[in-house]
């Protein structure tokens, strides 16, 4: 598989952090870690009580690695302290909050300090340099903007490299085509599926979407493959880039891939230390396993977060566009969204390469799980591409099946459906409908 690499910043327009070695970076973290943990446990009475029951201080992080003696923080712990219980500050200092859509029960709510803004900004404006944005580009974000972290963190870092915003965010997909074409941006930050969206609206007016003045496409919020970024790169004649954050985290930003090398995502590691732990029993893994990401901040004021679970599955590689910093590998998928089909683990993400690997079928597609008997089935309804003639379809769909038995190992059901049928998102993406009778 190639994919053509785009140019790197110059030099000295880096942060100076991403031009630290190895060793400058892991010193940076133990210093910022001591503060981060003592931050927590003297301003927040959950960490105060998981800190003295695990019977850890503060005191006892001496190097990077005592970080495991530490308790993990989950998601639940942010809905039990709901709304505002985990923040470390009094209310007057929080400049701003986001929450997550939440889609069971209370929503997480998160807090940013002046300071907070501003380190955001500031990665954010690194992240978009990073993928081959630069001062002076006009940006077109299409990422949601409100309680969800995309929009306003994409916005404050393109106002921050000096870059131009036009905050469209999300819908309104005729308007978007109007705006690239009369704004002529140089890059677009949205989710991949929205992209798409985008991308098929192009066709549908008449236009050639290669032809826009767009350079660079920055995705994330959701999963997408290597077969995903050949696509696009491919009908729209952009590099397209990975990036990845969480709004317990920080939110967009914590990690971005590199245009140079096109090769997983740095993982900003001044503010923030990552690792990986097997998700079932939470031990810690060795740099180039593949587990659970879990994520210390290391600046954040209002909401420190300590060893989070992001539920995310991924593995820790060496830094290489920017050698101070290990890489994240694009992600699989989150533990949550694994279907396990009669004993076998099945990732989305492993049925869109197939997809999109497969002739005559189009890039939208769903995944419905029903009840057989006693078991469960999968099935995949994925739409054919329009110039697609209607005798090739028997054909992709048995080939699709028989690819993911080979190379997933399960049996599935292929539907092909009429271009334009399925439902398409304007934020993030929901694969998966679950129709089992409980
Ligand atoms: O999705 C923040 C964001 C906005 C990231 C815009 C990138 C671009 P949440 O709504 O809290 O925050 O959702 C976080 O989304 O734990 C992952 O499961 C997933 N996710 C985010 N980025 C990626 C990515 C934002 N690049 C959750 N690849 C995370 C795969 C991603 N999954």
């Amino acid at each position: 598989m190639t994919v053509r690499l785009g140019e790197a910043p110059p030099r000295d327009m880096l942060d100076a952090a991403e031009r630290m070695s190895v060793d400058e970076v892991r010193a940076l973290q133990l210093e910022r870690l001591q503060w981060s943990l003592r931050r927590a446990y003297d301003n927040v009475a959950h960490y105060r009580k998981s800190f003295d029951a695990h019977g850890v201080h503060p005191d006892d992080c001496r190097e990077l690695a005592d970080i495991a003696r530490f308790p993990m923080t989950t998601k639940a712990d942010l809905r039990d302290n709901y709304p505002f219980g985990m923040f470390a500050v009094p209310q007057d200092q929080v400049a701003r909050v986001h929450a997550s859509s939440g889609t069971t029960g209370r929503p997480t709510v998160v807090g940013y300090t002046a300071t907070d803004i501003d380190n955001w900004a500031g990665l954010m404006a690194r992240s978009i340099r990073a993928a081959g944005g630069r001062p002076g580009h006009k940006v077109h974000n299409a990422y949601g903007y409100g309680l969800f972290t995309g929009g306003l963190g994409a916005h404050y870092g393109i106002e921050k490299l000096g870059a131009t915003a036009i905050p469209i965010s999300g819908g309104m997909t005729p308007r978007q085509v109007q705006l690239i074409v009369d704004f002529s941006p140089d890059v677009i930050m949205v989710t991949p599926s929205y992209l798409l969206t985008v991308i098929d609206e192009f066709e549908r007016q008449g236009l050639d979407p290669r032809a826009s003045s767009l350079k660079v496409g920055i995705f994330g919020a959701e999963p997408w493959t290597e077969q995903m970024r050949l696509e696009i790169e491919d009908r729209m004649d952009i590099h397209a880039v990975d990036i990845y954050g969480l709004s317990e985290v920080m939110g967009p930003g914590v990690s971005q891939e590199c245009v140079e090398t096109k090769d997983g995502l740095h993982i900003w590691e001044d503010h923030f230390l990552p690792e990986i732990v097997d998700p079932l029993d939470g031990d810690v893994l060795a740099d180039g396993e593949e587990g659970e990401l879990l994520f210390t901040s290391l600046t954040k004021e209002a909401l420190p977060i300590i060893r989070y679970r992001t539920r995310d599955l991924t593995r820790l590689l060496p830094g290489t566009a920017r050698p101070g910093m290990r890489r994240m590998q694009k992600i699989t998928g989150r533990s949550d969204d694994m279907i396990i089909l009669r004993g076998v683990n099945v990732f989305p993400t492993q049925i869109e390469e197939i997809v999109l690997r497969t002739a005559g079928l189009a890039p939208h597609f769903q995944l419905v799980l029903t009840t057989a008997g006693r078991m469960d089935a999968l099935g995949v309804r994925v739409e054919a591409r329009p110039e697609t003639p209607f005798e090739r379809r028997e054909a992709a769909a048995l080939e699709l099946v028989t690819a993911v038995k080979d190379r997933v190992g399960v049996s599935v059901t292929c539907e092909i459906v009429d271009p334009d049928t399925l439902e398409r998102s304007v934020g993030k993406l929901q694969r998966l409908v679950d129709r089992r009778s409980l």
